[in-house]
């Protein structure tokens, strides 16, 4: 008999027909109601047993984490929040799941904090909240790949290791097949990486951007979707070592051209989750006002889920440069009352989270695009713009700041002249032999050109309402874990 999955049986209509459908158990009540999950929907379906005409040994196997097959026909259903139901006829044991060692493990249906999940994350996805948020996270990837081939872009897959740090912050992962505890030596005593497999020093990439250049100079307009590792000893609710990023590029794109490519790709994403979720949104939109009873008043967010999403799309992104940020930061009541952890004095600073955090939320309360930043604070291959009247050199930077995110995407106007590149990458210590190839691309047909990168979990945090992401990601890799 043809399988059906429970998402598709749930938007069907009773019928005489018998079908089968297979899950895991979610309850047994009374001997008698069956809640069933697939992982097709977040809803359950209902199973109903005549215990009469079930042999015990059967019944006794029907237990909370068991798998099982159901036959039976789909009838009109007594019970509240659902159509229909099973009228089972046949139940077969898949797989049997002790209820006393079920019991010890987050299985159990009983409230369990996220740092429990946490520590069982290769069962978490069984739980309402994971299932939804796992399941939103593979439609929002469907969304970002629909989105760049609606649009013509090209999907690229950068190397996973490279002998390049993209950023130029020194966080990288280094891969090596030498043995750590007898590495050959230099005469000097240095690690001799002649001998290593590529016979030279990689590391895990940090950003495909430097490699997504090199094609979007043949290619026009390209995307990356894939790993980024970065070894920064952040241990917050928004940092990664591994994670994944989207890395577009576009040929002959300014910064305006990119921050417009930027809001309508965001904002895509986010009604495509609004247009196709909607039951597990729903159920998020439900969790987090139930978490929000529990808060202190003054904590309780004002916006229900769904409308925040909704609100992004709304209105426009506003758009801002540092320069007028600082401003805005420095003469802010938190600011003078001493509010901000690291206190606005001068221009030049980096922004830290609760800068961008006071902007989103506090001054704007909407999504905001700060433009260029100084230079700096800024990567070697931004552009360079001219010196304003004060003579404060800023770059071509563009960061999207997001309500209770802060940055969930960094890009900028790539620095396209020869000169002033190989200029830059001396005076920041870039060993030319190692990017020659980067300024080829200025030698060859140069243009203007620009990109940026979304952090996908920052986006799946922001969809979804979670507040860590480590809760966001199957098997979060953070300093001191790399459990599962
Ligand atoms: O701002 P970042 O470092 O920019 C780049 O890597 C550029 N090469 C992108 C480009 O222009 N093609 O990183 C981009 C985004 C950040 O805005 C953030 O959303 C995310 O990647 N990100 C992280 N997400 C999770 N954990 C981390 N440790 C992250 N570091 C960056
Ligand atoms: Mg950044």
């Amino acid at each position: 008999m043809h399988r059906k999955e429970i998402k598709e049986i749930l938007q069907s209509k009773p019928s005489p027909n018998s079908i089968s459908v297979s899950g895991w158990v979610r309850s047994f009540r009374s001997n008698r109601f069956i809640a069933l999950n697939d992982g097709s929907t977040i809803k359950n379906l209902q199973c109903v047993v005549d215990f009469e005409n079930f042999d015990e040994t059967i019944l006794d196997k029907i237990t909370i984490g068991a798998a099982i097959s159901v036959e039976g026909t789909l009838v009109e259903s007594q019970g509240q929040g659902q159509n229909v139901e099973i009228q089972t006829s046949k139940v077969e044991i898949l797989g049997e799941a002790d209820p006393d060692e079920v019991s010890l493990t987050i299985l159990q249906p009983k409230r369990h904090t996220l740092e429990k999940l946490r520590e069982q994350a290769h069962l978490r996805v069984r739980t309402n909240t994971f299932g939804a948020v796992m399941r939103l996270r593979s439609k929002l990837a469907f969304a970002i790949h629909e989105y760049f081939q609606k649009n013509g872009f090209n999907y690229m897959h950068t190397p996973i290791i490279t002998g390049s740090d993209a950023e130029g912050a020194g966080e990288m992962f280094r891969v090596t097949n030498l043995d750590p505890k007898n590495p050959p030596l230099n005469e000097d005593g240095s690690v001799n990486y002649k001998e290593d497999f590529f016979e030279k020093e990689t590391n895990l990439t940090v950003s495909g951007q430097l490699e997504a250049e090199t094609y979007a100079m043949g290619l026009g307009k390209v995307y990356t979707f894939g790993p980024a590792f970065r070894a920064e000893n952040s241990n917050t609710s928004r940092h990664l070592a591994e994670f994944w990023m989207i890395e577009p590029e576009v040929a002959f794109n300014d910064l305006d051209a990119n921050m417009d490519l930027a809001e309508d790709f965001i904002k895509y994403v986010i009604q495509y989750a609004l247009d196709h979720c909607q039951d597990d949104l729903q159920f998020l939109e439900d969790r987090l006002l139930n978490e929000e009873k529990n808060k202190p008043q003054v904590e309780r967010s004002e916006m229900k889920l769904t409308d925040k999403l909704r609100s992004v799309l709304e209105n426009n992104f506003v758009r801002i440069t540092y320069t007028e940020a600082i401003d805005i930061l420095k003469n802010s009541k938190d600011n003078k009352k001493k509010k901000f952890k690291y206190l606005i004095e001068e221009w030049g600073a980096d922004l830290q989270s609760e800068h961008e955090r006071f902007l989103v939320e506090k001054h704007f309360k909407c999504p905001v695009i700060l433009f260029d930043y100084p230079a700096k604070i800024k990567a070697f291959y931004m552009r360079l713009n001219d010196a304003d009247e004060k003579g404060r050199e800023t770059v071509r930077a563009m960061d999207v700041l997001f309500p209770g995110i802060g940055e969930i995407v960094g890009g900028s106007q790539r620095e396209e002249r020869y000169d002033v590149l190989k200029k830059k990458m001396e005076v920041m210590g870039i060993p030319e032999e190692e990017l020659y190839w980067y300024l080829d691309l200025r030698k060859f047909g140069t243009c203007v050109h620009s990109g940026f990168g979304l952090g996908f979990e920052r986006l799946v945090l922001f969809v979804t309402g979670m507040g860590n992401i480590r809760d966001v990601i199957p098997y979060p890799r953070t300093p001191g874990n790399a459990s599962f």
